[in-house]
């Protein structure tokens, strides 16, 4: 059965080639669109092998309204979008603010104008939980309040929020699902595809895994002094193909569910806290593969602990993460090992 077409904008990236995937098991056709600055065209040929289908793809900005409206003239009857295609890097957003304003929030309002000349059903947006900054309570609901962004690359994420609240609110011929992802890590079972880092990685995941194959000498944790169990902070780390699924939910419920609000909002996360010494450990259990690392001092607007209660997504999207720690480290590993026999890393 064909569901229909749905737009994966930053669909090479990391989430997008996992989301990808599980859209076409459900029965939906892909296109995608990317840039290719933060990623490679053969993932295209990872998600092939996996799921026996290559998506469309155009090779274009989401910036460029010229050529999102050739892709929705090319690809018509799109029925949904997507939105991954955003610069991600909390640190880079710090030095090039205008850089990630630019991408992210031009990006989002060519999309809505597309949505409405192209006749497009629902748009799900890729938030994140940087928008409660330091919570008072854990595990955060969706309830909890908004605090100031720290960093351009968070308040790109709290103003794309609103400015999707706007539009709908102004009575947009489409609807929304905001979904706000905790940390999420490990890559697909088959190891084909995975997290593909430029560079030095900012993120834990990929530091402790290029640690494990010997590409870094040893991984810097940033403080132990913070008031948890073990010193270190706390984070939700929540398995890439779990979170790609929630997608296909909420775009199901979105087109498919006449009653379903016109905004939707979904934490992603697993409900559990886990901290970073433990996930070091959990990481080394799991594969038998030492990760030599060093404490250091703490990152400058790192937030000390935040897990989510996904109870709404659970019941509301009938969805959960249910991916064992291990298994999603285990994963991570494989493809990292898979990058080396490729002789990429
Ligand atoms: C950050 C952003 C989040 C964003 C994500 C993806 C904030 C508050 N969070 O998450 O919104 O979606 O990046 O880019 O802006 N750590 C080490 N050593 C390392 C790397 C990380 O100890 O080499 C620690 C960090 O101090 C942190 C934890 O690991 O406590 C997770 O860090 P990271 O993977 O960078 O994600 P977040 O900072 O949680």
């Amino acid at each position: 059965m064909n569901k229909g077409t749905i737009l994966v904008t930053g669909g090479t990236g990391y989430i997008g080639s996992h989301t990808t995937v599980e859209l076409q098991a459900a029965g939906y056709s892909v296109v995608i669109i990317d840039n290719l600055s933060n990623s490679n065209i053969d993932v295209l040929d990872g998600i092939e092998r996996i799921s026996g289908i290559r998506p469309a793809f155009v090779q274009a900005d989401c910036t460029d309204m010229g050529a999102l409206k050739q892709l929705f003239k090319e690809y018509p009857g799109i029925k949904g979008i997507i939105n991954f295609a955003a610069s991600k890097a909390v640190g880079e957003s710090m030095e090039k603010p205008v850089l990630y304003y630019r991408n992210n929030l031009n990006t989002l309002m060519n999309l809505l104008d597309c949505m409405t000349e192209f006749n497009v059903k629902g748009i799900v947006f890729s938030s994140s939980c940087t928008v409660y900054g330091e919570p008072d309570e854990n595990p955060v609901t969706e309830a909890a309040p908004i605090k100031k962004a720290t960093s351009p690359y968070g308040n790109t994420k709290q103003i794309s929020e609103e400015i999707i609240t706007d539009v709908i609110n102004a009575g947009a011929p489409f609807k929304s699902v905001i979904l706000r992802y905790f940390n999420p890590v490990g890559a697909h079972p088959t190891a084909e595809i995975g997290e593909l880092p430029n560079g030095v990685p900012q993120n834990l995941i990929p530091y402790i895994t290029q640690t494990a194959i010997g590409i870094r000498k040893e991984l810097s944790v940033f403080g132990n002094d913070y008031p948890t169990p073990d010193g270190s902070c706390i984070r939700d780390f929540i398995n890439v193909v779990d979170l790609a699924k929630a997608h296909v939910k909420a775009m199901d419920r979105m087109l498919e569910n006449e009653g379903s609000d016109k905004i939707e909002i979904y934490n992603l996360g697993t409900g559990n806290g886990v901290s970073v010494l433990e996930l070091i450990n959990t990481f080394e259990e799991a594969t038998g593969v030492k990760v030599p690392y060093k404490i250091v001092g703490r990152r400058p607007g790192d937030i000390e602990k935040v897990w989510g209660n996904p109870s709404h997504a659970n019941t509301v999207l009938g969805w959960k993460a249910d991916t064992p720690l291990a298994d999603t480290m285990r994963s991570a590993w494989a493809w990292q090992c898979r990058l080396r026999e490729r002789g990429i890393m």
